[in-house]
């Protein structure tokens, strides 16, 4: 999704700003673009709606005035207006004075737009981060301070912004924040304004994190305001070891790298964490009171890992659980004693975070999953499982959707004992099936590896998919749907398979590919049997017998963890014979910031 970088360097910003830029490609961009300073006082404004190698020639291309040492530049994810290079950030005010990135949405920009167009100031795209440019202009005709205009702008917006702002003649760089993740590393290299540390990393390890209603004048010294008032810069954070930069490692693409991580992971988690479940310590460490009831509050992928721990909760201990999309919060009741799950990889899904703003009783206590501890969920949550899966590139969620099941698991188990509601041994029966994770995971991978392709060509030209599941095995096979959709662009949709006669049998003609996602019910037999009556492909993921035997354990409340392997393999294969770019699908981002 969008990314902001900026930066004060001694030297030129341009190859910072593209380095950086390429950093953020994996989150997805359809338009990129910078303005830098020049050494004749005016902006420089390079854009494309091509990828960074394009923006990087055109900048070679330039033969204006000789580019300098201050910059800012934007991975556009449209949200308003169509993806041309007039939408294209940087954005300008009427007199070219200040240009501005902007990630997050302005909800009053209609109205702002209006005001200003009929006070003279005019439009030259329909996005609606043009609209805080104008406002700065408008305050720049009253008092010539950078820092003074951006303050009294951001007062008239609605909704969430992170901003870096440059001024022509002056070179002043100023940054704000509100609802959308910021942060600023000022250090002997130059200062850097960036919206994902990872961007940068190459200069800088420690940041100043803005919170919201910050705005900052990154100058030589740093101006730090917060809701108007002068205050000091926020204790800097240290990210080096959280965002070791990702490279491929002989894979093709990263998402292959990151399914072949799975087992290893699992492994590493389980060994990591097995200690601390039958005795409570993992749950107690958390400092979190005793709770009654589970709202999950999570997205997509993170959704399904949800389903997952949700039920795990329920089948062992009969806890009610609640899940909860982040964008439909609102409608949800919560009831003292609730414990709040908030399930995020990136911890800077918008809508998980605005979801957190739901009111809720006060006893209400959040813990946040996430593969990012100095994310913005972290910071708003009152306990912390982070679950160290490294970078993942690819936008499909793959290694840390396991992660996120192993770790939400084991915690669970662990508040478990620690309440008295399971025994010690039953626990301790339960962490030896966890144990056997790692290799069920490489089983399902060697046997995918090798049975997958054949089926992921013959089914290739399908127009749609049907997952089915029961019980235990549903998140897995919605999962399953996701990831085929996300990355083939084909209709994929999961079903309970007892569902299929209520309505999506109708769906069913000669050739609809039908995966079945198996947990030893045996009802799903039967399910089976009434599609393949009327003439669907169907493919099993299941024990032996099935098209793709992977699973080989006795059942457990976790449902077939391992089946979302050849799941996983399938889509990327599909997507592959399609010629699709697996890392990078079309209209998505890998860490979504706007609701
Ligand atoms: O960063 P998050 O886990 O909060 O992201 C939530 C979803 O956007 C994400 O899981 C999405 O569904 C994946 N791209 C699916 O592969």
């Amino acid at each position: 999704m969008c990314g902001i970088v900026a930066c004060r360097v001694r030297d030129h910003a341009a190859p910072v700003l593209l380095s950086a830029l390429r950093n953020l490609e994996y989150r997805g961009y359809d338009s990129v673009g910078i303005a830098v300073s020049t050494e004749i006082g005016t902006l420089a404004r390079i854009r494309t709606v091509h990828r960074i190698d394009d923006l990087e020639h055109r900048v070679n291309d330039w033969n204006g005035a000789r580019l300098g040492n201050v910059g800012i530049g934007h991975t556009r994810w449209a949200t308003h207006g169509a993806v041309d290079e007039a939408n294209a950030h940087p954005h300008c005010d009427c007199t070219g004075r200040i240009s501005l990135v902007h990630n997050g949405i302005i909800e009053n920009c209609d109205e702002l737009r209006a005001t200003l167009t009929t006070s003279g100031h005019q439009f030259s795209s329909a996005v609606d981060s043009e609209v805080v440019c104008h406002l700065i202009e408008a305050r720049l005709a009253e008092s010539s301070d950078l820092f003074d205009a951006v303050q009294t702008a951001v007062t008239q917006l609605e909704g969430s912004w992170a901003l870096a702002v440059l001024e022509e003649s002056t070179g002043r760089l100023v940054a704000a924040a509100h609802h959308s993740p910021l942060l600023l590393a000022h250090n002997d290299a130059g200062t850097f304004v960036t919206s994902d540390p990872a961007a940068v990393s190459e200069w800088a390890s420690e940041f100043h994190i803005l919170r919201d209603g910050d705005v900052v004048e990154a100058g030589e010294t740093l101006r730090w305001r917060n809701s108007g008032l002068m205050i000091d810069p926020p204790t800097p954070v240290d990210f080096a070891r959280t965002h070791s930069p990702a490279e491929l490692r002989g894979h093709s693409d990263f998402m292959d790298q990151e399914i072949d991580e799975q087992p290893v992971l699992a492994a590493k988690l389980i060994d990591e964490l097995g200690p601390a479940i039958a005795n409570g310590r993992l749950w107690d460490e958390l400092g979190l009171p005793p709770f009654d009831a589970l709202q999950i509050i999570a997205c997509g992928t993170s959704m399904h890992a949800g389903r997952v721990i949700a039920q795990t909760l329920g089948r062992l201990a009969a806890v009610p659980t609640t899940l909860t999309l982040g964008s439909e919060v609102a409608y949800d009741v919560v009831l003292p004693r609730t414990l709040r799950l908030a399930i995020s990889q990136s911890g800077e899904t918008a809508d998980v975070l605005r979801a957190l703003d739901h009111p809720v009783p006060t006893e209400v206590r959040t813990l946040a999953l996430t593969n990012n501890p100095h994310s913005t969920l972290s910071r708003r949550a009152d306990a912390v499982l982070a679950y160290s899966a490294g970078p993942e590139i690819g936008v499909a969620a793959t290694k840390t959707f396991v992660a996120q099941v192993i770790v939400g698991v084991c915690a669970v188990l662990s508040a478990l004992v620690s309440s008295g509601r399971l025994s010690v041994t039953a626990t301790l029966e339960l962490v030896e099936q966890l144990r056997r994770l790692p290799v069920q995971l490489t089983t399902a991978l060697e046997i995918s590896r090798r049975v997958v392709p054949a089926i992921a060509h013959d089914l290739s030209t399908a127009s749609g998919f049907l997952f089915l599941g029961r019980g235990s095995a549903l998140p897995y096979a919605a999962e399953g749907a996701l990831k085929l959709k996300e990355l083939s662009y084909r209709w994929a949709e999961h079903y309970p398979a007892g569902e299929l006669k209520h309505g999506p049998l109708a769906l069913i003609e000669p050739g609809t590919p039908v995966v079945a996602v198996e947990n030893g019910d045996p009802r799903l037999r039967a399910n089976i049997s009434e599609v393949r009556a009327r003439g669907a492909r169907v493919v099993t993921v299941g024990y032996d017998g099935s098209t793709i035997p992977v699973l080989t354990g006795e059942p457990t409340p976790w449902g077939p963890l391992e089946a979302v392997v050849p799941l996983q393999i399938l889509a990327r294969a599909v997507a592959l014979e399609l010629g699709r770019d697996v890392d990078k699908p079309r209209n998505l981002a890998k860490s979504v910031t706007v609701e």
